[in-house]
């Protein structure tokens, strides 16, 4: 008799490690120069190679891709630029048919304005849609569309007033990101049951998820007496970090954010889509501004909201008071400290998912590592250590397994993406020049990590035959998946091991986490513990030479098993010393 197979726990995903391909910029097909699911098809070897677990999948959905495929029109069905349902379909069945998973994005919070429900909405004040939508009348004393006549001061994400004026019914609507993102009301319980109701056709489907877009914005602060929106503060102290420009905007950070039912609506979706279904499934909600104490509420299993949250605070680290693109500046110790405050906050309750990149931020090595020729490849090793050695799920975002660095854009004309074409234009509005205003552009702009998945050197970097929608990254020729495949000292071999050392190691996925403090806070160390097994991670998160991770046991950690190192065997005796961004793991127990 064939023993039953060992039923999926329902933290399965602790032991996890997601990639995330973003489908415009993975693989192209069809050479028509925009990836397609066909071509992610093509490339799954390079996944199952790498090791991961989970494909987490940004928008396919049909769209008018104003914001690349956030802005959905249809949640039922595949934008044609990257195929079809039946593509999808066997997308899903080939990932599950070599042992991984598909996690869909799940963009709720706002739709496309070319939704059918925003367009009945938008028909008429009487619509039986209407209140699916933020709609409000000009400010009292104003005559719509004209400046000043907003319902609130809010800014959008997009570096606009959050609030479009619709002649036709001679209201406002409320979007946080773009004019053609109108918020969804979640007040409404028919917008609830249809949100689930279409979940729940993705998973019968097959589908193993959701990675929610910006859920915590889908409750706002509705006060009983009018105004019943407000005014949010301009310019004040009270800031939330982000992409939010409240030296010209007031700040909606408080109203919508975290809003009051928040954990009220995702506790109702989790009864109404996951509870009854078996162990198999993963959610991660995209948080912003979101405290250890908060993200402890959304992720503790017994709250039934979500499994991990993406939190924000250090992606914000460099943002000054003007919000994303007030570029201020930060070191890797600003961010050690902040990731461990989470990892030791979160503690035995909550879960964090891990990450540095994705297709929102610029490439990690760039921002955070080094990306000259001299330490690119080093630093991106030493931060592929931390980040899949710390106490959660890890995400790899496309290409950060390779090193990809972020693209030499020459002037505005060179990107793609509405958040940073409004941002250049609100920047020349405010007297900057178009060198001032590509400068926070180059460091921070999206489309650093939209270029092209990089898999060979030929022309366009083997991503496309025709044209691709985004220039490809000059430096393909050397940065790419078929050089580094075969190479054991590449970037994509050291995230290949670490990945293996999680799915060998349970101290990796449940032992505790604990910093050690050192006087150099250039080196980050850390132990991880579980039933008398240790790991010891030491990373010099610099590019200067020689220092010292001068922990008090360093002579026994010495003597200890060095599992991974990104500089070979050392031969110390007393003292740790770690070359320029050098990272090493040993084990005992
Ligand atoms: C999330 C997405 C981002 C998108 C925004 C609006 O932050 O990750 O790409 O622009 O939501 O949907």
């Amino acid at each position: 008799m064939t023993p039953e197979p060992e039923p999926t726990p329902r933290d399965w995903w602790k032991s996890a490690v997601v990639y995330q391909v973003y489908p415009r910029s993975f693989a192209d097909s069809d050479g028509d120069g925009i990836g397609d699911i066909p071509g992610i098809r093509q490339h799954l070897d390079h996944l199952e190679n790498l090791g991961v677990d989970v494909v987490w999948l940004s928008p396919i959905y049909r769209s008018p891709m104003d914001d690349n495929g956030y802005d959905i029109s249809d949640y039922h069905d595949v934008d044609p630029s990257f195929g079809t349902l039946d593509d999808l379909d066997g997308l899903i069945a080939d990932l599950h048919a070599r042992g991984m998973k598909l996690v869909m994005d799940l963009v709720v919070n706002h739709t496309s304005s070319a939704h059918q429900w925003f367009q009945e909405s938008r028909s008429s004040r009487d619509d039986p849609k209407r209140d699916w939508y933020w709609w409000r009348p000009a400010r009292p004393g104003h005559t719509g569309g004209e400046p000043g006549a907003e319902p609130t001061n809010w800014g959008s994400a997009f570096s606009e007033s959050a609030w479009t004026y619709d002649p036709g019914t001679d209201e406002y609507y409320l979007h946080i990101f773009a004019a053609s993102q109108p918020e969804l009301n979640w007040e409404n319980p028919e917008v609830r049951q249809a949100v689930y109701a279409m979940m729940n056709w993705w998973l019968d489907r097959g589908v193993d998820g959701f990675r929610m877009d910006v859920i915590n914005l889908i409750s706002k602060v509705v006060h009983d007496d009018p105004p019943d929106l407000r005014d949010g503060v301009v310019g004040g102290p009270d800031r939330q970090a982000g992409p939010i420009d409240t030296v010209r905007f007031g700040d909606p950070g408080p109203y919508v954010l975290h809003g009051p039912r928040v954990h009220e609506f995702l506790q109702e979706m989790h009864q109404a889509v996951f509870a009854h279904r078996p162990a198999g499934l993963l959610t991660v909600g995209e948080t912003p501004a979101t405290t250890v104490e908060q993200g402890l509420l959304y992720t503790d299993p017994a709250r039934g909201e979500l499994d991990m949250v993406f939190q924000f605070e250090h992606v914000d680290l460099d943002s000054g008071p003007g919000g994303k693109w007030d570029v201020v500046p930060m070191t890797p110790a600003d961010l050690m400290a902040s990731l461990a405050r989470w990892q030791e906050g979160m503690g035995d309750v909550g879960w964090n998912s891990l990450y540095l990149g994705n297709h929102d931020q610029p490439r990690c090595v760039s921002r955070f590592g080094d990306d000259s020729p001299e330490h690119r490849v080093r630093s991106a090793k030493a931060l592929a250590t931390v980040l899949h050695l710390h106490r959660g799920t890890p995400y790899i975002y496309q290409g950060d397994e390779l090193g990809m660095t972020n693209a030499p854009f020459r002037d505005i004309h060179d990107t793609r993406d509405i958040e940073s074409h409004n941002a250049y234009r609100a920047a020349l509005s405010r007297g900057l020049d178009a060198e001032q205003a590509m400068a926070a552009i180059r460091y921070k702009g999206r489309d650093n990590a939209r270029t092209p998945m990089q898999w060979d050197a030929t022309e366009h970097a083997g991503f496309t035959t025709g044209f691709p929608w985004i220039e490809v990254h000059p430096d393909h020729v050397t940065v790419n998946v078929a050089t580094q495949a075969d190479d054991p000292d590449s970037v994509l071999a050291h995230h290949r091991r670490l990945i293996e050392l999680r799915h060998q190691e349970p101290v990796v996925v449940h032992g505790s986490f604990a910093t050690v403090p050192l006087d150099d806070d250039r080196v980050h160390a850390f132990v991880r513990r579980l039933d008398g097994r240790e790991l010891l991670v030491v990373a010099n998160l610099s590019s200067d030479d020689a220092l010292e991770a001068a922990l008090p046991d360093a002579a026994d950690w010495l003597d200890a098993e060095l599992v991974l190192s990104t500089a070979g065997q050392p031969d110390e005796q007393e003292r740790i010393v770690l070359g320029p961004w050098e990272a090493r793991v040993y084990r005992r127990g």
